[in-house]
């Protein structure tokens, strides 16, 4: 079981290994942005993760195709494997 930091809503979730964290956030009621349904192509979903571990190859290009912020992540696209701390633009 992994520490899932959420500062901005002064909330800590717990999640089990490999547990998509998109579907993390949703199912505790974090709104998460999307226009890809979590496929991984839209961007939308990058949020601020410490730490930032290493993306995926079709996450790497997607956020260099769509200009990410550093040091974001597409959250669709983590399977949760540590303790994490996440933050978004929009909480
Ligand atoms: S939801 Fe579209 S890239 Fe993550």
């Amino acid at each position: 079981m992994f520490k899932i930091s959420i500062p901005q809503k002064n909330l800590v979730l717990n999640a089990e290994a490999n547990k998509n964290l998109m579907d993390l956030l949703i199912e505790n009621k974090l709104p998460v942005a999307s226009s890809c349904l979590g496929e991984g192509i839209c961007s939308k979903c990058a949020m601020q993760i410490t730490p930032e571990g290493q993306p995926n190859d079709l996450e790497k290009r997607t956020m260099e195709k769509n200009k990410c912020e550093p040091h974001h992540r597409l959250c669709c696209q983590i399977f949760i494997s540590s303790d994490l701390t996440v933050r978004a633009s929009y909480w």
